[in-house]
Protein backbone atom coordinates (compact mmCIF):
# COMPACT_ATOMS: atom_id res chain seq x y z
CA UNK A 1 0.00 0.00 0.00
CA UNK A 2 1.51 3.36 -1.05
CA UNK A 3 1.58 5.95 1.80
CA UNK A 4 -1.23 8.60 1.63
CA UNK A 5 0.42 11.97 1.12
CA UNK A 6 -1.78 15.29 1.72
CA UNK A 7 -0.54 18.77 1.02
CA UNK A 8 -2.33 22.65 1.21
CA UNK A 9 -1.99 25.39 -0.12
CA UNK A 10 -3.76 28.77 0.82
CA UNK A 11 -5.23 31.39 -1.25
CA UNK A 12 -3.65 34.86 -1.64
CA UNK A 13 -4.67 38.58 -1.54
CA UNK A 14 -3.18 41.21 -3.08
CA UNK A 15 -2.89 44.56 -0.47
CA UNK A 16 -1.11 46.58 -2.98
CA UNK A 17 0.35 46.61 -6.37
CA UNK A 18 -1.69 45.41 -8.40
CA UNK A 19 -0.92 45.00 -12.98
CA UNK A 20 2.62 45.35 -11.90
CA UNK A 21 3.99 41.98 -11.64
CA UNK A 22 4.01 41.15 -15.86
CA UNK A 23 6.26 44.15 -15.89
CA UNK A 24 8.59 42.92 -13.34
CA UNK A 25 7.31 45.26 -10.87
CA UNK A 26 6.59 45.60 -6.75
CA UNK A 27 3.96 43.30 -5.58
CA UNK A 28 2.52 42.93 -2.11
CA UNK A 29 0.38 40.26 -1.44
CA UNK A 30 -0.37 37.76 1.72
CA UNK A 31 -1.40 34.26 1.98
CA UNK A 32 -4.99 34.07 3.41
CA UNK A 33 -6.63 31.49 5.75
CA UNK A 34 -7.91 29.62 3.28
CA UNK A 35 -6.82 26.33 1.94
CA UNK A 36 -6.81 23.93 -0.83
CA UNK A 37 -6.29 20.18 0.22
CA UNK A 38 -5.00 17.48 -1.64
CA UNK A 39 -5.07 14.16 0.10
CA UNK A 40 -4.10 10.82 -2.17
CA UNK A 41 -1.80 7.91 -2.76
CA UNK A 42 0.67 7.12 -5.74
CA UNK A 43 -0.25 4.26 -7.80
CA UNK A 44 1.24 2.19 -10.48
CA UNK A 45 -0.97 3.38 -13.53
CA UNK A 46 0.56 6.59 -15.53
CA UNK A 47 -3.31 7.94 -14.54
CA UNK A 48 -4.43 10.91 -12.14
CA UNK A 49 -7.84 10.16 -10.89
CA UNK A 50 -8.85 12.75 -8.89
CA UNK A 51 -12.36 13.88 -7.82
CA UNK A 52 -13.39 17.45 -6.16
CA UNK A 53 -15.90 18.50 -3.33
CA UNK A 54 -16.40 21.11 -5.10
CA UNK A 55 -16.92 20.34 -8.91
CA UNK A 56 -19.40 17.75 -10.38
CA UNK A 57 -17.23 15.59 -12.33
CA UNK A 58 -13.98 13.75 -11.66
CA UNK A 59 -10.54 13.58 -14.17
CA UNK A 60 -9.21 11.11 -15.45
CA UNK A 61 -5.85 12.44 -17.23
CA UNK A 62 -3.50 9.88 -18.56
CA UNK A 63 0.08 11.13 -18.69
CA UNK A 64 1.88 12.43 -20.93
CA UNK A 65 -0.51 14.64 -21.63
CA UNK A 66 -0.60 15.72 -24.88
CA UNK A 67 -2.22 19.61 -24.69
CA UNK A 68 -3.60 20.50 -21.08
CA UNK A 69 -6.36 22.97 -22.59
CA UNK A 70 -7.75 20.27 -24.37
CA UNK A 71 -8.61 19.04 -20.83
CA UNK A 72 -12.21 18.32 -19.86
CA UNK A 73 -13.78 19.18 -17.34
CA UNK A 74 -12.19 22.08 -17.55
CA UNK A 75 -11.32 22.39 -13.95
CA UNK A 76 -8.69 19.36 -14.67
CA UNK A 77 -6.45 21.53 -16.74
CA UNK A 78 -5.17 23.34 -13.90
CA UNK A 79 -3.91 20.07 -13.19
CA UNK A 80 -2.92 18.96 -16.53
CA UNK A 81 -1.13 22.17 -16.78
CA UNK A 82 1.29 21.52 -13.82
CA UNK A 83 1.62 17.89 -15.05
CA UNK A 84 2.16 19.05 -18.22
CA UNK A 85 5.06 20.99 -17.33
CA UNK A 86 7.11 18.23 -15.00
CA UNK A 87 7.15 16.45 -17.96
CA UNK A 88 8.51 19.46 -19.90
CA UNK A 89 11.13 19.46 -17.78
CA UNK A 90 12.08 15.24 -18.09
CA UNK A 91 10.64 14.92 -14.54
CA UNK A 92 8.31 11.28 -14.51
CA UNK A 93 5.80 11.28 -12.45
CA UNK A 94 4.24 8.46 -11.54
CA UNK A 95 -0.34 7.96 -11.40
CA UNK A 96 -2.18 9.08 -8.53
CA UNK A 97 -5.50 8.50 -6.92
CA UNK A 98 -6.86 11.24 -4.52
CA UNK A 99 -9.43 14.26 -3.69
CA UNK A 100 -9.52 17.71 -3.21
CA UNK A 101 -11.27 19.93 -1.36
CA UNK A 102 -10.77 23.84 -1.15
CA UNK A 103 -12.37 26.49 1.66
CA UNK A 104 -11.26 29.55 -0.88
CA UNK A 105 -13.79 30.38 -2.91
CA UNK A 106 -13.27 29.78 -6.52
CA UNK A 107 -13.65 32.34 -9.35
CA UNK A 108 -13.88 35.38 -6.80
CA UNK A 109 -10.00 36.73 -7.22
CA UNK A 110 -8.25 34.76 -4.66
CA UNK A 111 -6.18 32.20 -6.35
CA UNK A 112 -8.09 29.04 -6.05
CA UNK A 113 -6.53 28.07 -9.49
CA UNK A 114 -3.06 28.84 -8.73
CA UNK A 115 -3.37 27.38 -4.99
CA UNK A 116 -4.60 24.35 -6.84
CA UNK A 117 -1.37 24.30 -9.36
CA UNK A 118 1.41 24.53 -6.22
CA UNK A 119 -0.89 21.78 -4.26
CA UNK A 120 -0.96 19.85 -7.40
CA UNK A 121 3.20 20.45 -7.52
CA UNK A 122 3.73 19.37 -4.36
CA UNK A 123 1.95 15.96 -4.71
CA UNK A 124 3.90 15.63 -8.20
CA UNK A 125 7.61 16.63 -6.63
CA UNK A 126 6.74 14.27 -3.48
CA UNK A 127 5.93 11.17 -5.27
CA UNK A 128 8.46 11.85 -7.91
CA UNK A 129 11.38 11.96 -5.15
CA UNK A 130 12.60 15.11 -7.20
CA UNK A 131 13.48 18.29 -5.03
CA UNK A 132 12.72 21.53 -6.48
CA UNK A 133 13.18 25.59 -5.47
CA UNK A 134 9.69 27.45 -4.04
CA UNK A 135 10.77 29.67 -7.03
CA UNK A 136 10.81 26.72 -9.42
CA UNK A 137 7.44 25.21 -8.28
CA UNK A 138 5.88 28.89 -8.39
CA UNK A 139 7.30 29.58 -11.92
CA UNK A 140 6.77 26.27 -13.10
CA UNK A 141 3.03 27.25 -11.79
CA UNK A 142 2.70 30.05 -13.59
CA UNK A 143 3.56 28.50 -17.10
CA UNK A 144 0.81 25.99 -16.56
CA UNK A 145 -1.67 28.87 -15.67
CA UNK A 146 -1.11 30.71 -18.15
CA UNK A 147 -1.60 26.85 -20.84
CA UNK A 148 -4.33 26.31 -19.12
CA UNK A 149 -6.32 29.22 -18.96
CA UNK A 150 -4.98 31.06 -21.87
CA UNK A 151 -4.46 34.14 -19.37
CA UNK A 152 -0.93 35.69 -19.40
CA UNK A 153 -0.64 35.95 -15.75
CA UNK A 154 2.34 37.28 -14.14
CA UNK A 155 4.08 35.64 -11.13
CA UNK A 156 2.20 37.26 -8.28
CA UNK A 157 -0.02 34.24 -7.16
CA UNK A 158 2.12 31.55 -7.44
CA UNK A 159 4.94 33.34 -6.22
CA UNK A 160 3.01 34.44 -2.79
CA UNK A 161 1.28 31.16 -2.61
CA UNK A 162 4.72 29.16 -2.65
CA UNK A 163 7.01 30.84 0.13
CA UNK A 164 4.02 33.08 2.04
CA UNK A 165 3.63 32.31 5.59
CA UNK A 166 0.68 33.34 7.62
CA UNK A 167 -0.26 37.27 8.78
CA UNK A 168 2.70 38.25 7.02
CA UNK A 169 2.62 40.37 3.62
CA UNK A 170 5.36 39.04 0.54
CA UNK A 171 6.88 42.31 -0.72
CA UNK A 172 8.10 40.55 -4.32
CA UNK A 173 10.36 42.48 -6.70
CA UNK A 174 8.35 40.38 -9.81
CA UNK A 175 11.93 40.96 -11.99
CA UNK A 176 14.71 39.48 -9.96
CA UNK A 177 11.90 37.23 -7.88
CA UNK A 178 13.16 38.50 -4.33
CA UNK A 179 10.57 38.03 -1.69
CA UNK A 180 10.79 39.71 1.81
CA UNK A 181 8.58 38.76 4.60
CA UNK A 182 7.19 41.90 6.40
CA UNK A 183 4.89 40.61 9.01
CA UNK A 184 1.38 42.36 9.22
CA UNK A 185 1.47 45.16 12.05
CA UNK A 186 -1.13 43.47 15.58
CA UNK A 187 -2.74 47.03 15.04
CA UNK A 188 -4.08 45.76 12.12
CA UNK A 189 -6.46 43.88 10.35
CA UNK A 190 -6.76 42.58 6.47
CA UNK A 191 -10.12 42.74 5.71
CA UNK A 192 -11.48 40.82 2.48
CA UNK A 193 -14.54 41.19 0.91
CA UNK A 194 -16.14 39.31 -2.07
CA UNK A 195 -18.02 41.24 -4.83
CA UNK A 196 -18.42 39.57 -7.52
CA UNK A 197 -17.42 36.08 -9.30
CA UNK A 198 -15.33 36.78 -12.52
CA UNK A 199 -12.66 34.85 -14.81
CA UNK A 200 -10.01 36.37 -16.33
CA UNK A 201 -10.20 34.17 -19.28
CA UNK A 202 -12.27 36.17 -21.78
CA UNK A 203 -11.17 39.48 -19.86
CA UNK A 204 -9.67 42.94 -20.50
CA UNK A 205 -6.85 41.63 -18.80
CA UNK A 206 -4.59 40.16 -22.05
CA UNK A 207 -5.03 43.33 -23.24
CA UNK A 208 -3.50 45.22 -20.39
CA UNK A 209 -0.66 42.87 -20.77
CA UNK A 210 -0.52 43.83 -24.84
CA UNK A 211 -0.68 47.70 -24.02
CA UNK A 212 2.37 47.31 -21.78
CA UNK A 213 4.34 45.27 -24.34
CA UNK A 214 3.53 48.32 -26.26
CA UNK A 215 4.26 50.88 -23.99
CA UNK A 216 8.04 49.28 -23.26
CA UNK A 217 8.50 49.39 -27.57
CA UNK A 218 8.29 53.03 -26.59
CA UNK A 219 10.09 53.90 -23.19
CA UNK A 220 11.93 50.75 -22.34
CA UNK A 221 11.00 48.65 -19.24
CA UNK A 222 7.86 49.77 -16.96
CA UNK A 223 9.65 49.05 -13.67
CA UNK A 224 12.66 50.72 -14.47
CA UNK A 225 10.31 53.82 -16.07
CA UNK A 226 9.59 57.80 -14.75
CA UNK A 227 6.41 59.67 -14.82
CA UNK A 228 8.79 62.19 -17.19
CA UNK A 229 9.51 59.09 -19.63
CA UNK A 230 5.73 58.11 -19.86
CA UNK A 231 4.99 61.47 -20.67
CA UNK A 232 6.86 60.87 -24.17
CA UNK A 233 4.19 58.38 -25.14
CA UNK A 234 1.55 60.20 -27.33
CA UNK A 235 -1.42 57.56 -27.22
CA UNK A 236 -2.98 58.63 -24.36
CA UNK A 237 -4.80 55.25 -23.50
CA UNK A 238 -1.17 53.86 -23.16
CA UNK A 239 0.11 56.81 -21.24
CA UNK A 240 -2.72 56.22 -18.56
CA UNK A 241 -1.50 52.42 -18.37
CA UNK A 242 2.02 53.48 -18.06
CA UNK A 243 0.98 56.19 -15.59
CA UNK A 244 -0.58 53.58 -13.61
CA UNK A 245 2.48 50.85 -13.13
CA UNK A 246 5.22 53.50 -12.54
CA UNK A 247 2.67 55.40 -9.67
CA UNK A 248 1.62 51.89 -8.15
CA UNK A 249 5.25 50.52 -7.83
CA UNK A 250 6.02 53.78 -6.18
CA UNK A 251 2.82 53.16 -4.18
CA UNK A 252 4.21 49.96 -3.55
CA UNK A 253 7.70 51.02 -1.81
CA UNK A 254 5.46 53.77 0.11
CA UNK A 255 3.07 51.07 1.65
CA UNK A 256 5.29 49.03 2.86
CA UNK A 257 7.56 51.47 4.61
CA UNK A 258 4.65 52.74 5.80
CA UNK A 259 3.60 49.84 7.74
CA UNK A 260 6.91 49.14 8.94
CA UNK A 261 6.57 52.73 10.58
CA UNK A 262 3.14 52.23 11.70
CA UNK A 263 1.69 54.67 9.60
CA UNK A 264 -1.64 53.47 9.32
CA UNK A 265 -3.53 56.20 8.24
CA UNK A 266 -0.36 56.84 5.03
CA UNK A 267 -0.85 53.20 4.09
CA UNK A 268 -4.59 53.27 4.10
CA UNK A 269 -4.42 56.38 1.67
CA UNK A 270 -2.22 54.51 -0.46
CA UNK A 271 -4.81 51.88 -0.99
CA UNK A 272 -7.19 54.58 -1.69
CA UNK A 273 -4.99 56.01 -4.74
CA UNK A 274 -3.99 52.60 -5.86
CA UNK A 275 -7.81 51.73 -6.12
CA UNK A 276 -8.04 54.98 -7.69
CA UNK A 277 -5.45 54.51 -10.47
CA UNK A 278 -6.67 50.96 -10.98
CA UNK A 279 -10.09 52.54 -11.57
CA UNK A 280 -9.22 55.73 -13.80
CA UNK A 281 -5.93 54.91 -16.12
CA UNK A 282 -5.82 50.85 -15.96
CA UNK A 283 -10.16 50.87 -15.98
CA UNK A 284 -9.84 47.15 -14.01
CA UNK A 285 -12.36 48.28 -11.48
CA UNK A 286 -16.23 48.58 -12.56
CA UNK A 287 -18.67 50.60 -10.56
CA UNK A 288 -19.76 47.96 -8.02
CA UNK A 289 -16.21 47.66 -7.15
CA UNK A 290 -16.20 50.98 -6.92
CA UNK A 291 -19.07 51.72 -4.80
CA UNK A 292 -18.25 48.62 -2.10
CA UNK A 293 -14.86 50.58 -2.09
CA UNK A 294 -15.90 53.85 -0.51
CA UNK A 295 -18.40 52.23 0.86
CA UNK A 296 -15.55 50.02 3.31
CA UNK A 297 -13.40 53.06 3.15
CA UNK A 298 -15.89 54.92 5.05
CA UNK A 299 -16.72 51.95 7.51
CA UNK A 300 -15.56 53.52 10.93
CA UNK A 301 -11.99 51.96 11.86
CA UNK A 302 -11.33 51.36 8.16
CA UNK A 303 -7.99 53.20 6.82
CA UNK A 304 -8.75 52.60 3.46
CA UNK A 305 -9.44 49.95 0.99
CA UNK A 306 -9.13 48.79 -3.02
CA UNK A 307 -9.93 46.23 -5.39
CA UNK A 308 -7.69 43.42 -5.57
CA UNK A 309 -5.73 41.00 -7.98
CA UNK A 310 -6.50 41.16 -11.55
CA UNK A 311 -9.82 42.90 -11.34
CA UNK A 312 -13.51 43.23 -13.51
CA UNK A 313 -15.04 41.83 -10.80
CA UNK A 314 -13.54 39.29 -7.43
CA UNK A 315 -12.66 40.99 -4.48
CA UNK A 316 -11.75 44.15 -2.59
CA UNK A 317 -9.80 44.39 -0.03
CA UNK A 318 -8.96 46.92 3.12
CA UNK A 319 -7.40 47.39 6.25
CA UNK A 320 -8.94 48.84 9.62
CA UNK A 321 -7.47 49.14 13.16
CA UNK A 322 -8.01 46.19 15.08
CA UNK A 323 -10.86 46.27 17.64
C1 LIG B 1 -4.06 38.17 -11.59
C2 LIG B 1 -2.79 37.56 -12.18
C3 LIG B 1 -1.56 38.13 -11.49
C4 LIG B 1 -1.58 39.65 -11.47
C5 LIG B 1 -2.93 40.18 -10.98
C6 LIG B 1 -3.04 41.68 -11.11
O1 LIG B 1 -4.22 37.77 -10.27
O2 LIG B 1 -2.81 36.16 -12.04
O3 LIG B 1 -0.39 37.65 -12.11
O4 LIG B 1 -1.25 40.19 -12.72
O5 LIG B 1 -4.02 39.59 -11.68
O6 LIG B 1 -2.13 42.28 -10.25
Amino acid sequence: MNETIHVSAPGRVNLIGDHTDYTGGLVMPMTIDAFTTVIGQANTSSVWNLVSHDEAEPISIALPIIDPHLVYPAWGRYVAGVLFEFNKIGCEVPGFTGEISTTIPIGSGLSSSAALEIAIARIAISISKIEMSETDIALLCQRAEQNASGVPCGIMDQLCIAVGRPNTATLIDCHTLDVQHIAMPDEIEVVTRFISQRTLAGSEYSDRVTDCVDIEKLIGPLRLASISDAKNINDQRLYRRARHVITENQRVRDFASALSQKDFSTAGELMVASHTSLTNDYETSNEEMDRAVQAMTSEPGFLGARMTGGGFGGCIVGIRHRA
